[in-house]
């Protein structure tokens, strides 16, 4: 009986520690996932695309963000604080799951093919 109390004390105080642990690693954007789809719907609805193109290959107003992106600990560090020709977002409007997301959307996108594969150009 005595056995049986310690043992659900036991896992009370385990399933608070993972329940804190996953809250405090939720606060912490480098350790979010992503999920792309939604990335791609925030990449849209904040008008990302309006400078960096629909695939992030940039030339309309912005540089190029895909293929390949920069480290999402870079990306944060630049949308939220840049001082430059692009706006800054802050936490209110894009809020750091979006960021997260819009990396995971980057990240998704695929290099076109080696133009040395195409017969055509060679
Ligand atoms: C009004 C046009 C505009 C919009 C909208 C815009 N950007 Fe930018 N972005 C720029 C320009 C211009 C630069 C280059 C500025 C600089 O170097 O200071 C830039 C730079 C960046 C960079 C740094 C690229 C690098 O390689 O250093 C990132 C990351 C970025 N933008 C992400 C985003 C995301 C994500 C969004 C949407 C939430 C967004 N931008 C919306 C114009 C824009």
């Amino acid at each position: 009986m005595k056995k049986e109390r310690t043992m659900k004390k036991y896992t009370v105080m385990m399933s608070l520690g993972v329940a804190l642990m996953s809250t405090a690693l939720h606060l912490n954007a480098q350790t979010m996932t992503g999920s792309a789809e939604s990335g791609k719907q925030a990449y849209f609805k904040n008008g990302c695309w309006g400078c960096h193109g629909f695939v992030g290959q940039g030339g309309i107003a912005g540089p190029k963000l895909a293929p390949e992106p920069k480290p999402i600990e870079y990306i944060q560090a630049f949308v939220r604080h840049t001082k430059g020709p692009m706006p800054p977002y802050s936490e209110k409007i894009l809020s750091n799951q979006e960021l997260v997301d819009i990396h995971a959307y980057l990240k998704s996108i695929q290099k076109g093919p080696d133009y040395k594969s195409i017969p055509l150009l060679n």
